[in-house]
């Protein structure tokens, strides 16, 4: 697989990918020896860690000719004040032309797109790949959702590997932490924790992005890295795990045309299916204000 911009999430993406031992991963930076510094230190920790030294830096394509997988990391992160969308211009111009240089090497692979704006850019990848929508998505719900499932662990006492959490939406401040599919063990979280207490972590979510970038200065990296990692797992190894996606609508949620977050089947063919899950009327309310604040950003691309 092709990891495209060996930054803070690039790296995090290859490191936890070879420690899976079941690829290997070629690092692309246009930053000169940047990539080839990460690839040789990751491979440097494969005898403690115990997997092979499967991972190449490079500054161009040639290597990542054959790839099954592109992942795109490349383009800038947010700073303090700065929202995702001030990021729009100068990352569509970065996923536009990274996207068709390793699309060229290789035809048959599936586009996961990391950058930000993230809906956004997905749809630059989409222009720039003529991919169909199977196999080129973004990750961003995987990340939610896990900010979510953190607080409900902290708030409920109870280990994070119970919760079941599902956020939808635009990877924006709009987006919908799905409560009525939210549980502890298969109990509901409404009848788990008072519905103030419910509504905090539900903004802390939407903010969750921005405390990382207010605390760090730049965006955050381990849980994003680990969330593509999952993506990664589900389509190389085929597992058909459900999760939340990026993914171009066309009618399911109401929503057409569009790139948001909605859980989707993932296997061998990327997007397998698209699961249609049952809102209430305030959700879905909710979903189409996020689709909206969407709109608006896609509105300002040039798609040339
Ligand atoms: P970073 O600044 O650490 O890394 C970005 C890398 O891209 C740099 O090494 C840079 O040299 C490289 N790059 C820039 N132009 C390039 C080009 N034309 N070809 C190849 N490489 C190029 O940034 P970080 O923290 O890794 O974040 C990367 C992107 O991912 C940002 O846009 C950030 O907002 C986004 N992000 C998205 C998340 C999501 O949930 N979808 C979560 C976290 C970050």
């Amino acid at each position: 697989m092709t990891v495209v911009g060996a930054g803070n999430v690039g790296t995090t993406v290859a490191q936890e990918v070879a420690r899976r031992d079941y690829a290997d991963v070629v690092l692309v930076d246009i930053v000169e020896n940047l990539p080839q510094g990460k690839a040789l230190d990751l491979n440097q920790a494969a005898p403690v860690l115990g997997y092979e030294p499967a991972i190449t830096g490079a500054n161009d394509y040639a290597e990542t000719a054959g790839s099954d997988l592109v992942v795109i990391t490349s383009g800038r992160p947010r700073a303090p004040g700065m929202s995702r969308d001030d990021l729009v211009t100068t990352n569509e111009s970065i996923v536009g032309s990274v996207t068709r240089a390793a699309m060229e090497r290789s035809p048959d692979a599936i586009l996961v797109i990391v950058t930000n704006p993230l809906d956004a850019m997905c749809h630059v990848a989409k222009h720039a790949s003529g991919l169909p929508r199977e196999r080129c998505f973004g990750m961003a719900g995987i990340l939610d959702t896990a900010r979510f499932s953190t607080s409900i662990a902290w708030e409920t006492g109870a280990s994070a590997k119970d919760v079941t959490a599902m956020v939808l939406g635009g990877h924006g401040d709009q987006m919908v932490p799905v409560v009525s599919a939210t549980s502890v063990g298969g109990v509901p979280l409404s009848s788990l924790v008072p519905a103030d207490r419910i509504a905090a972590m539900v903004e802390r979510t939407r903010k969750g992005g921005g405390e990382v970038v207010n605390l760090l200065g730049t965006s955050a990296w381990y849980a994003p890295g680990a969330a593509v990692a999952q993506m990664v797992d589900a389509i190389l190894l085929n597992q058909k795990r459900v999760l939340p996606c990026t993914a171009l609508l066309e009618g399911e949620y109401g929503v057409n045309g569009l790139y948001m977050g909605v859980p989707v089947k993932l296997g061998a063919g990327g997007i397998e299916e698209i699961v249609q899950l049952e809102l209430t009327d305030e959700e879905r309310t909710a979903v189409q204000a996020s689709a909206d604040a969407v709109r608006e950003v896609v509105g300002v691309l040039t798609l040339a």
